[in-house]
């Protein structure tokens, strides 16, 4: 890879006891673009994206993030996460979750709360307890919590999930603006339509690759006209994995 790599990983594995989430995976993110995730349930999404935002340690192979060996404490205030499971504070508002991230990475909360709620489209609802939110806005309060301190390197896991479809649209125009201030994301989906959206992918199963590219790239190897027929393409040449 050349040094314009957001993201390298090598060899990289994780074992949690007798569980191997990832295996052997080798690959390489371009900085600036966005990088999707795709695989079924377990397939090792999650455990990828925590091991590059740095909160799990690798069990074998090497990693890099933004030029640094990980773990690096050095590289987590460029890293913005928005972790599957939204983790804010229930009875404190969205304005008050925002600006507690906004702390937390040393920004000045003011107006950098103001704008990124207003990217979210949660303007409106700035002063409502999280608790009382529907699940969508949930998503959009977790996401602006991820974005408040403009990271480098966004890791979005499913971020889309829950999230209607304007405002899923509305979401990857502005990764894609994002993306052209320099921004590399991460994000993984289980929607073949997200996954055409992005720059490039990989597809992942029982924690080993399957397949690396563009869309594009991924359909003319399998020689199919959907993502979700390569998909399926590349897991029967594979075959069974025990
Ligand atoms: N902390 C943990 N302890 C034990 N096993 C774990 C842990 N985290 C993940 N695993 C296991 O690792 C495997 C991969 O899980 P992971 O959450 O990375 O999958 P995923 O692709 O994100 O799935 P989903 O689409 O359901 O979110 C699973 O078998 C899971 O049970
Ligand atoms: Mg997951």
């Amino acid at each position: 890879m050349t040094t314009d790599s957001a993201i390298e990983t090598r060899g990289l594995g994780k074992r949690f006891g007798p569980i191997e989430a990832l295996r052997d995976v080798s690959l390489g993110v371009p900085a600036g673009q966005t990088y999707g995730l795709l695989g079924p349930n377990g397939s090792g999404k999650t455990t990828l994206i925590r091991l590059i935002a740095g909160l799990l340690r690798p069990t074998a192979g090497s990693l890099t993030v933004l030029g640094e060996s990980m773990p690096s404490r050095r590289i987590l205030a460029e890293i913005g996460y928005m972790p599957q499971t939204a983790a804010l504070y229930q009875e404190l508002t969205v304005r008050e979750n925002v600006s507690f991230f906004a702390r937390i990475y040393g920004v000045p909360p003011v107006r950098a709360v103001d704008e990124v709620l207003e990217v979210v489209g949660l303007s409106e609802r700035a002063d409502s307890p999280v608790y009382i939110l529907s699940s969508g806005m949930r998503q959009r309060a977790s996401l602006a919590c991820a974005l408040v301190h403009h990271p480098r390197l966004l890791l979005l896991d499913e971020p889309t999930v829950g999230v209607d479809p304007p405002l899923r649209v509305a979401f990857w125009q502005y990764f894609h603006r994002l993306n052209q201030q320099g921004v590399t994301i991460i994000v993984s989906s289980h929607v073949m339509d997200e996954a055409e959206r992005c720059d490039r992918l990989v597809l992942l199963r029982d924690g080993l690759i399957l397949a690396e590219g563009s869309a594009g790239e991924l359909r003319e190897k399998a020689g199919t006209s959907t993502l979700e027929e390569a998909f399926l393409r590349y897991a029967e040449a594979t075959g069974e994995l025990g």
